[in-house]
């Protein structure tokens, strides 16, 4: 019904990343103001809501703490039930906000700042994690390839679109894991080879094609990702793939994932990009499908940083 977002990525973008103290404190500032705009957005009060849905985990711990003791403050002065959502499983449940008609089981491929999973999902309750990442995030390796590209924070949008004018195949960067027989990730060889190559030509005083460079690596990302995910669903017999994630903004793998899609015969989901990074709504369908389960928490929850897919509280 709304989906208010207070980012901060103005505040710290001069500092290269998030700052988990800076990012905490702001929560703190800003979260009554982002519950009253929900609220005026949706034309609702508080009287009206079922349940409150918060994310427990994985992430920064300060910051997790400041919105789950808000939602509890909420569930205990409303009488209403707490459900404690896993951040990661609310990107893959933005899918089931933008296309209602999607049912599981389906194939889900995570792609943020932080997690690279691909997930078998029987139904909204089953989480198996057919792979992951052995190192780096996806997002991470554009963040970190961006900013050795002296690009910014955050580096995906920067990279995708210094891409468009680059050519993706000027550049052979490693494509890691992907002749393995296996449904891992490993995205840091790709950075290091992205930072080896620009070392040299530096030291050897030549000049830089930087949107090659940003083509040529998003290309070698995408690469993987498509393989891996059409593979997932081959080996699982599944239909359906869903994408999420804030990588899953870019608008270059999107395309490349509906080809390669098409082409298997695979049904290709994806969120609006208002949906792909991290919001609120995600949250909310996670903890909508948790509260039909009867899956709800007490007050006695507390934030994991290092929440795991699937795991209960
Ligand atoms: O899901 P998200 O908003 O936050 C986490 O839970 O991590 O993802 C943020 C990540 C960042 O690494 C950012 O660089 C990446 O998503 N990202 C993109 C794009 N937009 C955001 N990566 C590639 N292309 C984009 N257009
Ligand atoms: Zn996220």
């Amino acid at each position: 019904m709304s989906n208010i977002i207070l980012s901060q990525i103005k505040i710290h973008e001069k500092y290269g990343g998030v700052v988990p103290e800076i990012a905490s404190r702001n929560h703190i500032y800003d979260i009554s103001e982002v519950i009253d705009a929900s609220l005026l957005d949706a034309g609702i009060t508080l009287n009206d809501i079922d349940a409150v849905g918060v994310t427990y985990g994985p992430g920064l711990v300060g910051a997790l703490l400041v919105g789950l003791s808000y939602a509890k403050g909420l569930s205990f002065a409303l009488n209403k039930p707490l459900i404690g959502v896993n951040h990661i499983e609310g990107h893959i449940f933005a899918n089931f906000i933008d296309h209602p008609a999607l049912t599981p089981p389906l194939i889900s491929l995570v792609v943020s700042g932080g997690h690279t999973h691909l997930v078998y999902m029987k139904d909204y309750s089953s989480f198996q994690i057919l792979g992951h990442t052995k190192d780096d995030a996806a997002g991470e390796a554009f963040d970190k390839v961006a900013r050795s590209l002296g690009l910014g924070y955050p580096g995906g949008p920067k990279i995708e679109s210094l891409a468009k004018e680059g050519d993706p195949y000027a550049l052979d960067f490693p494509r890691a894991m992907i002749n393995e027989n296996n449904l891992d990730f490993s995205f840091s060889g790709l950075k290091s080879a992205v930072i080896n190559y620009l070392n040299k030509m530096n030291m050897t005083k030549q000049i830089i094609n930087k949107a090659d460079v940003a083509a040529s690596f998003q290309q070698a990302v995408s690469d993987v990702l498509v393989d891996k995910a059409v593979r997932a669903c081959k080996i699982n017999n599944a239909g359906k793939l869903a994408l999420c994630g804030g990588v899953a903004c870019n608008s270059f793998l999107r395309d490349n994932f509906e080809f390669a899609a098409r082409k298997n015969n695979i049904e290709f989901y994806v969120p609006s990009k208002i949906m792909c990074t991290d919001n609120a709504a995600m949250i909310a369908s996670r903890g909508y499908f948790s509260l039909l389960d009867g899956y709800t928490h007490g007050l006695s929850l507390n934030a994991s940083s290092a929440l795991k897919i699937g795991e209960r509280a």
